[in-house]
C-alpha cells in the first residue's frame, strides 16, 4: 500500500495497517493479525470483494483455532496416536461392517448419552475401533477421556473418599465419552468393582461410555468380584441404550506371523 503523496489523501480515510494488526491482536485475532497483509495483497490483486477478503481472513482465523483446539483435546483425553478410523483396514475384519461404524462415528450415540461394548478375542481391533471413534468425537466437539481400566481402577480409588461434589469435576466423571480399554483381563476386588459401580452408575444418562472386552457377558459377574448384583446392576445401566460389537475375526497382531507361516508352507 502507497503512503506517496500525503497531500492528496489528506481527506481519504487512513488505512494504517499497523493499527488494524493490533486491533486484531488485542481482540485476540493473532493469526488473522499475522495474515492480513498477506491476505490484503491478496485480496488487491485477485480483486476480491470486500466480504470475500472478510471471509478468507477469519476462516484462516478459524481453522488454526480448530487444529489447536484438536491437538489440545487430542492431549488431554489420554488416547494413544496412530489408530484411526482411516487406518483401519476393513477387508482385514470382514466381520466388522463398516456401514456400522459410519454410523457410529456420526456420534450420534454421543450425543444420546448412550454406551458402547466391543467384544472380542486379542488382536481384531476393538481398542483400535474405540480410538478412531473416539477421536472422531474430539473432531465433532465432544469431550473424550480414554483409560486403561487398570488405570481408571487406580484413579477411582485414589478418590474413593473425595466429596461428590469434587468427583463430579473428574474428567471421567463429566466427559462426553469415557472409553475404558480392556475390561476383562483382571478380576476386580470388591471395593473396585463397587467403584466401579459408582461410576456407571453417576454416568448413566449423563454421558457415554465406550468399553472394549475380551469377555462375553455371562462372564461379567465372575469379572466384578464374583457379585451377581452388582454385575446385574452394572449391566442393566451399561445395556441400556447400548450398542454392541462382537468381533470374532483373525488377530491383526498374528497376521504376519500367518503370512510366514503360509509362505514357509509353500516353500516346502
Ligand atoms: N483391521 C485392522 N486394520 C489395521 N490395523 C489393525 C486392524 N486390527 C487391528 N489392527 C492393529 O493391530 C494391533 C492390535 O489391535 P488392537 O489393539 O485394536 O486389538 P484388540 O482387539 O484391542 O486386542 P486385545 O484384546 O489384545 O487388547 C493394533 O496395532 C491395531 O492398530
Ligand atoms: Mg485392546
Amino acid at each position: 500500500m502507497s503512503t506517496a503523496n500525503p497531500v492528496s489523501r489528506k481527506n481519504a480515510p487512513k488505512v494504517d495497517l499497523d493499527a488494524t494488526r493490533e486491533k486484531l491482536t488485542r481482540l485476540g485475532l493473532a493469526h488473522a493479525s499475522e495474515h492480513v497483509a498477506e491476505t490484503l495483497a491478496e485480496a488487491a490483486k485477485e480483486s476480491w470483494p470486500a466480504h470475500r477478503f472478510l471471509d478468507r481472513l477469519l476462516e484462516a482465523e478459524l481453522s488454526v483455532r480448530e487444529e489447536r483446539r484438536l491437538k489440545t483435546s487430542l492431549r488431554l483425553s489420554g488416547l494413544p496416536t496412530g489408530q484411526t478410523l482411516g487406518n483401519f483396514d476393513f477387508a482385514f475384519q470382514p466381520g466388522v461392517e463398516r456401514g456400522r461404524i459410519e454410523t457410529l462415528a456420526t456420534c450420534a450415540w454421543i450425543r444420546a448419552k448412550e454406551n458402547l461394548l466391543i467384544r472380542g478375542p486379542p488382536g481384531v481391533g476393538k481398542t483400535h475401533l474405540a480410538i478412531g471413534l473416539a477421536i472422531r468425537a474430539i473432531e465433532n466437539g465432544f469431550s473424550v477421556a480414554f483409560h486403561r481400566l487398570e488405570d481408571l481402577l487406580a484413579a477411582l480409588k485414589r478418590d474413593a473418599e473425595v466429596s461428590p461434589q469434587r468427583l463430579r469435576r473428574r474428567k471421567h466423571m463429566n466427559v462426553a465419552l469415557l472409553v475404558i480399554d480392556e475390561m476383562g483381563f483382571e478380576v476386580m476386588t470388591r471395593e473396585e468393582a463397587s467403584l466401579f459401580f459408582r461410576l456407571v452408575s453417576y454416568r448413566y444418562g449423563r454421558g457415554a461410555i465406550a468399553i472394549t472386552t475380551n469377555k462375553g457377558i455371562a462372564d461379567w459377574p465372575e469379572m466384578l468380584a464374583g457379585d451377581e448384583v452388582l454385575a446385574t446392576a452394572i449391566l442393566d445401566r451399561l445395556l441400556h441404550r447400548s450398542h454392541v460389537l462382537n468381533i470374532s475375526g483373525r488377530s491383526y497382531r498374528l497376521r504376519e506371523l500367518e503370512s510366514v507361516a503360509t509362505k514357509s508352507r509353500a516353500g516346502n
